[in-house]
């Protein structure tokens, strides 16, 4: 490794403090990647995520295939993949004897009994010649996952350099184990949210994968604004709760399978405020924003929209991207009081309304990603993936 002795434990301290202080996971798992390449000088390194018998492939980086190959093409190449935890592969056995292996001479590797993919080295032009896996370990001692690095430096393969790599290994599996908490938490939290907000559904079956639909249509549009991480992930969690204030509208209005009076819609929109008053004062991020949710959802960019009427940008951001896919959702299902429009007319309709009842930059946005939100209503039977929902 390329750093001075004495600047060492500074270095692994200062590296600690950096991955402790990111707590969302996927930007925490491609920092630890991006450190341990810097601090080891290696050319490469790619992590996995051990969940039961299963390693779950999550980032790969290597600053010579960066230079080298196409972003799009080693996209192509690295197939994200999950593979049962076996002796025979190098992560594998990382992961069974939960000690570190190291492997000098890549030349050999079968020699020692593994099983190696050539596949990838060869479709990019790239030699594979030393390759380092070491363990990560949770509080418990338990493995959480296993970090590989390739094409290390001369000499990384000493004793006191394995050392230092281990040592660098057990800062990134603190701040990772840490993280993967939070994610259960997340995860859990999420799912609360989902069956809390089908209380307001439930009365209408028919909507009964509205909210989940929704919140992804959501999220696609946000990413497609280039928001950031965080903000599409509040958006994703906080949109399910647009409605909850419809707990309090009486069946006889919610479940009419005819237009509503003039004096019904007037109670049908105290939804609105009625949400908004049940999600008032939360301190968590999330509930702050499903809280302008509840309240903004059906202003309208021209300000003809209720409860308020605010205008533009006057209504929250999360509030117009929220407009738009709830209004897409809900003219392509199927109601009480209608049947389901065709994806391409509701389309036209949503562009349409540009500049009236949504956002422009939003919806530009829809446009955009259009492809991505139909494919959720053409294959029902993917739509509820994890990998949705992260
Ligand atoms: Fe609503
Ligand atoms: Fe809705």
């Amino acid at each position: 490794m390329h750093i001075k002795k004495g600047d060492i434990v500074e270095k692994l301290v200062n590296i600690g403090i950096l991955l402790s202080q990111e707590k969302n996971l996927r930007k925490l798992l491609n920092k630890i990647v991006e450190e341990v390449i810097n601090f080891t000088g290696a050319e490469g390194g790619s992590l996995y995520i051990k969940k039961g018998n299963t390693l779950h492939f999550m980032v790969f980086k290597n600053r010579i295939l960066e230079e080298r190959v196409s972003p799009d093409l080693l996209k192509k190449r690295i197939k994200k993949s999950s593979f049962e935890i076996k002796g025979t592969s190098i992560a594998g056995a990382c992961v069974k004897r939960g000690e570190i292996i190291a492997i000098p001479d890549m030349d050999r590797v079968e020699e020692l009994g593994f099983k190696y993919d050539r596949r990838m080295d060869k479709d990019l032009g790239y030699k594979t010649k030393s390759l380092l896996s070491i363990p990560l370990k949770g509080p418990q001692g338990e493995i959480i996952g296993v970090l590989q690095i390739v094409n290390l430096p001369e000499g990384s393969f000493e004793k006191e350099e394995l050392r230092l790599a281990r040592a660098m290994a057990s800062q990134a599996a603190i701040a990772l184990s840490n993280a993967l908490l939070l994610d259960e938490l997340k995860n859990a939290q999420l799912d609360t949210i989902y069956r809390l907000s089908r209380v307001a559904e439930f009365k209408d079956r028919e909507t009964g994968d509205h909210i989940r639909r929704m919140s992804l249509v959501s999220k696609y549009i946000a990413s497609a604004m280039k928001n950031d991480p965080d903000f599409i992930e509040l958006i994703l969690y906080a949109s399910p709760m647009h409605d909850i204030g419809k707990v309090a509208i009486p069946d006889s209005i919610l479940l009419k399978p005819a237009r509503l009076t003039k004096q019904e819609f007037e109670i049908m929109k105290t939804h609105t405020k009625i949400g908004a008053e049940i999600l008032k004062g939360a301190e968590t991020p999330i509930l702050k924003v499903a809280y302008k949710i509840a309240l903004y959802h059906h202003e309208k960019y021209n300000g003809t929209g209720y409860p308020e009427g605010l205008k533009g940008y006057e209504i929250p951001i999360e509030a117009r991207v929220v407009a738009v896919a709830d209004v897409f959702d809900a003219l392509v299902s199927k109601r009480p009081y209608k049947e389901p429009w065709p994806l391409e007319k509701t389309k036209e309709f949503i562009v349409s309304q540009k500049g009236q009842h949504f956002d422009p930059v939003v919806v530009e946005a829809f446009i955009k990603v259009y492809d991505k939100i139909i494919s959720l209503y053409q294959k029902p039977g993917t739509l509820y993936s994890n990998q949705d929902l992260a």
